[in-house]
């Protein structure tokens, strides 16, 4: 049966603690079964955690469905400031088409009113008619591709890169003014862009670092860098979940000088391959990633809310997401 009618019988509600280990299993299973893998392909990632992560940042933005006194499925929504994307969505293989995506969307579109979010976003499966139907019903059409890309940068730690800092490495009292300062970085590309959640989220649960480069006392570029078990990366990777250079006429070379400490902080924590997603309208950012050996592993396509030229997706911006 397929249906837009809400379902009386499929609870939604917000995702608690004792959850996580069931929708952990249900994300592995459903996108297994959409791709036509087995659940332990290592490309469904071997020891990485999108649903513990994000739900220790901020439980208030998961929403479960349950039928029966059991999860069925669940959605995790993100909050960057003026931008908000939502995912991984995932629900029971048995349970679908009949409508508890749409079930877990609307409580998931109020989260984003609450929020006040200005912009909105997903990633998708371009190939999919289905996704496309779906999101199109709550105001998302699809955009440009995404690329995630991959670089394999080896063990050998190399030479220091200058004038860039860890936040793990500053003092309790500066980071608020680090952080106001990366979100002076992004607010420059688009009104309102905060991160500071993903920057906080990596120090207090311990999920990699954030990569800071400077122009003497200014902040020009940083990266918010997953990695290792139990992080979004996974053993062995360093996944660059944000990343943000200041606009200006020299940000092609920040760019590189923010890869460059990237890669260098993938070599010292013995991450050998890089990981970063980018969306196909920040063409620059993406041919640079190309020029250094960045090489698609996987691509997607961004849907978003508003008209054609609304966010951050567009020409000469620096940025690197993907919204998975
Ligand atoms: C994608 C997913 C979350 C959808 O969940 P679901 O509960 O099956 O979705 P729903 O039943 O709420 O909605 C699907 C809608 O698409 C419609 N649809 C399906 N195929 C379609 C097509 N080819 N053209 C148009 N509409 C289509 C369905 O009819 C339904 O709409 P309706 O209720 O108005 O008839 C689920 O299939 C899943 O977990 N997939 C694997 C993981 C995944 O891909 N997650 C999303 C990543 S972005």
């Amino acid at each position: 049966m397929a249906t837009t009618q809400p379902q009386p019988d499929i609870l939604i509600r917000p995702l608690v603690d004792r959850d996580l280990d069931e929708a952990r299993r249900i994300i592995r299973v459903a996108f297994a079964t959409f791709l036509g893998l087995p659940t332990d392909d290592p490309r469904m990632g071997r020891d990485s955690d999108v649903a513990g992560t994000r739900w220790k940042t901020d439980p208030a933005s998961v929403v479960a469905a349950e039928h029966a006194e059991r999860l069925i499925g669940s959605n995790f929504a993100t909050n960057w400031g003026s931008f908000g994307f939502f995912g991984p969505l995932t629900v029971e293989p048995e349970y679908w088409n009949r409508g508890v995506a749409q079930q877990l969307l609307a409580p998931t579109m109020e989260i984003f009113q609450r929020w006040d979010s200005r912009h909105l976003g997903l990633f998708t499966f371009a190939h999919s008619p289905k996704h496309m139907a779906l999101y199109q019903k709550f105001g998302f059409w699809p955009r440009d591709l995404v690329a995630v890309m991959a670089k394999q940068v080896g063990n050998n730690p190399g030479a220091a890169v200058p004038d860039t800092t860890r936040f793990s490495e500053a003092a309790p009292d500066d980071r608020p003014q680090i952080l106001a300062a990366c979100t002076e970085v992004t607010d420059a590309n688009f009104e309102g862009l905060e991160v500071g959640i993903e920057i906080r989220a990596i120090a207090g649960q311990n999920l990699g670092d954030t990569i800071l480069v400077w122009d003497g006392a200014k902040l020009a570029a940083f990266a918010v860098c997953h990695t290792g078990p139990g992080s979004e990366a996974g053993s062995g990777v360093c996944y660059v979940k944000f990343a943000a250079v200041r606009p200006g006429r020299r940000a092609d070379e920040t760019f590189e000088r923010l890869l460059d400490a990237v890669e260098a902080y993938a070599r010292a924590v013995k991450a050998p391959k890089v990981m970063a997603g980018v969306n196909l309208a920040r063409r620059e950012a993406f041919q640079a990633l190309i020029a250094r050996g960045f090489r698609t592993e996987m691509q997607g396509v961004a849907m978003e809310t508003g008209d054609p030229t609304s966010g951050y997706n567009r020409a000469g911006v620096y940025i690197l997401d993907d919204w998975r």
